[in-house]
């Protein structure tokens, strides 16, 4: 009796070492041992390196396909106990991408066709098995071939995933800056309307605001016309603000900045946000003991203070919690890229409250100027739109986060100043100087090519006591300069036809060294930086101002050392 199973070369190929990878492995279904033997020397002789198990039943045949691994099947056609055919049909099963030769004693055609229909790689006669070893390279070279193509393929389709993955990705990306670069041009044209209404508005409400002052200051307490002129005065100064608000939504707003601490800003606003937001809703506040300092314009911190409290209060009809915190944090890479900022130290005031929260879709257009959910005449939608200005103007960035129901949460960043500021900020406090009731002496000269606003400079400055000229343009005031060596301080317009505030200063000065000035403008241009940021040197009012305002300046001024 023949030995059932023999294995050739090897014992156990189960663990088979890298350097037997280009071995084939042949599991032969053969029941005639010396064919078995002829048929592996026909191999050798044809320089195959394999190691070899030899089989004869189902059972054995089923166990060694999953045990032994085979590269190669080589079987009989005819077994007393088992057939080729089926056993092919089990290896397509099994190992589908495993070729699979017929080495067979004479088959009829019909047979031949048979297999090769049924899936099997080539049948090779025993009678003339020098046809094997080309059979059997060919079929190996084959399967090289399908799996190198099938490797090929599967490397194609990674490759497409990722591409795609890339595309969506930069997709978002571009849709991403796209959105930006829309609010930015749409915030820039706002600016640049707002720029250019920003002056002759301003000088109207520069009027309307000092005489309304003074009017209201002369009447009587019970004068039925108090209430008029209160209102007047009410609505010039919301002017104002709407003035404001767009040019800050448009980068334009003249900002002072100096280093200043948020948790002050903070604290400072607290008082008149409880009073705003009245008894239903609960203000807590979480300031950061050791925050960093920032280098901005103190009005326009409370700017964005009050936009998203009173928002938030807007979201809290029936009452709830407005929470205000402050800190100081290094960001990450992924926390920055929402805002759009370089990596660096940011200060972060976030602004939560527990109110109605917000759908995607109002999420999307939140900072879009003119963009509002609230009834007409309850809301402009400038709010947001000048606090992502405001925020952009500053180097800094916004994020909002959302739950309907639940609440929002704004987070305003701003770079921190990395050294103590806390000096500079105490010397950069304005002297205190008591201006309402005191009568105050100096000469003064005026300059505005707006007539009424001399006009009612002049007048407000001389019921304080001042001696007060007045000019419409920069050659009329150096007439006055040179005729009058008494004038102490020059109080000029910056934007005039011919020539400008800047320009009538520097010729002024040449004239009179110790001469001090001031400027007021609704919007000086040609006084700021392209960030619209003023010169520290520069003392400005910013028109309209309220006569209280003009009063302090000038002492200040006047007292100031050149
Ligand atoms: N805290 C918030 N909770 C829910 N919705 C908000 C909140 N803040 C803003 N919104 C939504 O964003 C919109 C735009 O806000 P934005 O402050 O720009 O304008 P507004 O409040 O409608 O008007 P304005 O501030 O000019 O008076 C609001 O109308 C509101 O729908
Ligand atoms: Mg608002």
């Amino acid at each position: 009796m023949m030995k059932p199973v023999r294995i050739l070369h090897l014992e156990d190929h189960a663990n088979e070492p890298e350097s037997a990878a280009q071995e084939l492995r042949i599991l032969m279904l053969e029941d005639v041992e010396e064919d078995a033997e002829l048929i592996e020397c026909e191999l050798q002789k044809g320089g195959i390196r394999f190691v070899a198990k030899h089989i004869r039943t189902e059972k054995a045949f089923r166990e060694e396909l999953d045990q032994f691994y085979p590269t190669l099947i080589l079987a009989d056609f005819s077994l007393p106990s088992f057939d080729g055919l089926s056993a092919l049909a089990i290896a397509k099963e099994k190992r589908p991408q495993t070729p699979f030769i017929f080495v067979s004693g004479a088959i009829g055609e019909e047979s031949a066709i048979e297999t090769l229909k049924n899936g099997a790689t080539d049948y090779v006669l025993k009678q003339r098995l020098s046809r094997l070893v080309p059979s059997v390279k060919r079929a190996v070279h084959e399967k090289e071939e399908r799996t190198q193509r099938l490797k090929g393929q599967e490397e194609i389709l990674r490759l497409n995933v990722d591409l795609e993955r890339r595309v969506a990705q930069r997709t978002d990306e571009l849709e991403h800056s796209q959105a930006a670069l829309r609010q930015a041009h749409k915030l820039q044209a706002i600016g640049q309307l707002a720029g250019g209404v920003a002056h002759d508005f301003n000088n109207l409400l520069q009027t309307i605001i000092s005489v309304g002052d003074v009017v209201e200051k002369d009447l009587s307490p019970d004068d039925p016309h108090r209430e008029d002129i209160g209102d007047i005065l009410q609505m010039a100064r919301r002017g104002a603000l709407l003035t404001k608000q767009l040019l800050a939504m448009g980068g334009r707003q003249t900002i002072q900045p100096r280093p200043l601490n948020l948790n002050d800003i903070v604290s400072e606003t607290e008082n008149l946000l409880r009073r705003i937001l009245g008894e239903d809703i609960t203000i807590l506040s979480e300031l950061a003991p050791d925050l960093a300092f920032i280098h901005a314009d103190p009005t326009q911190m409370h700017q964005v203070i009050m936009n998203l409290a009173l928002n938030a209060r807007d979201a809290m009809p029936k009452g709830g919690t407005l929470i205000l915190k402050t800190s100081s944090t290094p960001l990450d890479e992924l926390f920055l890229s929402k805002a759009d900022l370089p990596m660096g130290l940011y200060v972060i005031l976030s602004i939560s409250d527990t109110g109605t929260g917000m759908t995607k879709e109002v999420q999307e257009r939140i900072f879009e100027p003119f963009f509002t959910t609230k009834e007409q005449g309850k809301g402009t939608g400038l709010g947001l739109a000048t606090v992502y200005g405001i925020a952009k103007q500053n180097n800094g960035g916004i994020i909002v986060c959302s739950h309907l129901a639940l609440g929002t949460t704004f987070k305003v960043l701003f770079p921190a100043l990395v050294n103590d500021f806390n000096k500079a900020s105490k010397k950069d406090q304005p002297m205190k100087i008591s201006t309402e009731e005191t009568q105050s002496t100096g000469t003064i000269l005026v300059v505005d090519d707006e007539a009424m606003i001399v006009k009612h400079l002049i007048r407000r400055l001389t019921k304080k006591g001042y001696t007060v000229f007045g000019a419409s343009d920069g050659a009329d005031a150096l007439k006055l300069l040179n005729a009058n060596p008494a004038i102490q301080l020059l109080i000029s317009d910056v934007v005039m036809p011919g020539m400008n505030g800047r320009q009538l200063q520097e010729k002024a000065h040449k004239l009179r060294p110790d001469l001090k000035a001031i400027f007021m403008s609704g919007y000086p241009e040609e006084l700021i930086s392209e960030q619209g940021v003023m010169p520290h040197e520069i003392t400005f009012l910013e028109k309209p101002f309220e006569t209280s305002a003009l009063y302090k300046m000038v002492a200040e001024t006047l007292t100031s050392r050149a």
